[in-house]
């Protein structure tokens, strides 16, 4: 799907185009390869695209990323299922690639660990896609808030409803004993850790089952994630984050987004439905089309020079990462290593900045597990005098650690 959304036109729209740069002059950008489970999909891909992409091989199977790895590719993009992320991109930075990982990273601190040392010993890249971070609606966010417009975030809810295809047929494949918070509140875990900073303190979850599997069982319908942050001033705020893949599939927009975060001297409110546009077309809405249609995200226009294309921000910070691949690879000021620095101290991708949404990602999947188990309401401490992250369930008087060292 998200092939399909955003690297597909980013990759067609590069072969149109190359990028141009001052730092390092003109880049061709070519798929070479892509790997996937069967193959299927890559194979229609070439059919519809003709000649809007150029040849590319496709590797399918047990060993397609062994395969894929072995190939010149200069950079892989790992878009496998969540659970599926860290092996690939291992894998592709121990090969010597540079590597762009889908949200959500990782699902554990051990294994950010690791990929940051492979790409340290590599001397490459390894950075994570948040294109929320490139919506200008949170730019704006950010800009009042590190201009001192907006003061002190004290609490906020943000949320975020999947229609019930992505569970139902989407990621049939791959959704048992997953949840819908790990796959999408991690759009706002980042969103709120990059933009407010503060330290991560706790992490509770609470969720519901019954529709996609089992009402026992460990796969999810929707989840209820509260994280506490602390400021350098000794304050705190508290986020609620709520999300679900069971939403009606008629429902008028792709997803149900919305945002409110409260300052000491402000609210900003955010509606991704209710920003733009309400469309409605003789059968063809909302199923086909949707009524409120994104078009900051990703839109297909026709130009007012005459030209189809496809854009927006979800494009955008691929087309970003691609730049900063090639800053450090042919860029022409300072030394490789002086840029590959300049490229990790963006820390809006940087593997080894996003680690307190891995840790609220890890201590969700916990207390999710220790709930199927038949012990509700844990609880996540960050950093406290047992490790770096600890569960501690009610009725038991012995914390868990999970991930030993400081987060
Ligand atoms: N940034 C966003 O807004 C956004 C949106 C959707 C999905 N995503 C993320 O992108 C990733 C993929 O999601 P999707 O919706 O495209 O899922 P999808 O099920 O449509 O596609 C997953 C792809 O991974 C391949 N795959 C699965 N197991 C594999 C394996 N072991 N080896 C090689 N290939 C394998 C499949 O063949 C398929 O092509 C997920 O991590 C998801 O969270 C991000």
């Amino acid at each position: 799907m998200i092939f399909d959304d955003t690297y597909r036109p980013f990759f067609e729209n590069a072969r149109q185009r190359p990028l141009i740069d001052r730092r390092f002059g003109v880049c061709e950008v070519d798929l070479v390869a892509i790997a996937s489970r069967t193959g299927l999909r890559a194979d229609q891909y070439r059919v519809s695209a003709g000649s809007r992409i150029g040849p590319f091989a496709s590797y399918h199977g047990g060993n397609a990323i062994e395969q894929l790895c072995r190939s010149d590719a200069d950079f892989v993009c790992v878009a496998s299922p969540d659970h599926r992320h860290f092996a690939a991109a291992r894998d592709a930075l121990n090969a010597g690639k540079h590597v762009l990982i889908e949200k959500p990273s990782v699902l554990f601190l051990q294994e950010l660990d690791e990929l940051d040392r492979i790409a340290r010993r590599q001397g490459k890249l390894c950075r994570v896609v948040y294109h929320k971070l490139f919506d200008p609606d949170h730019k704006k966010l950010r800009t009042f808030v590190a201009d001192g417009q907006l003061r002190h975030v004290n609490n906020g809810y943000c949320s975020l409803l999947e229609p019930k295809q992505i569970s139902g047929k989407q990621f049939a494949e791959w959704l048992g004993g997953r949840n819908p918070g790990t796959y999408v509140a991690v759009h706002y875990i980042k969103l709120i850790d990059f933009t407010f900073g503060g330290r991560l303190v706790s992490v509770s979850c609470s969720g519901q089952r019954g529709i996609v599997g089992p009402a026992d069982g460990n796969t999810w319908d929707s989840t209820q994630l509260r994280l506490i942050y602390r400021y350098p001033d000794e304050r705190e705020a508290a986020f609620d984050i709520h999300t679900s893949w069971v939403t009606p599939d008629n429902f008028p927009g792709y997803v149900e987004q919305e945002v409110q975060f409260r300052f000491d001297n402000g609210v900003w409110n955010g509606h991704s439905r209710r920003r733009g546009i309400e469309c409605t077309i003789e059968g063809k809405t909302p199923l086909e089309i949707k009524i409120t249609i994104n078009n900051h995200y990703n839109g297909t226009f026709l130009e007012p020079f005459g030209d189809r294309s496809q854009r927006g921000y979800g494009i955008e910070v691929l087309e970003q990462f691609a730049r900063e691949v090639a800053c450090v690879e042919f860029g022409s000021e300072g030394t490789r290593e002086q840029r590959l620095d300049a490229v990790r101290a963006m820390e809006y991708a940087d593997i080894s900045a996003d680690r307190q949404v891995v840790a609220a990602v890890q201590a969700m999947e916990a207390i999710l597990e220790r709930h199927v188990a038949g012990q509700p309401d844990a609880l996540v401490r960050v950093n406290d005098w047992a490790g770096g992250l600890v569960l501690y369930t009610p009725g038991n008087s012995s914390p868990e650690v999970l991930y030993p060292a400081e987060v």
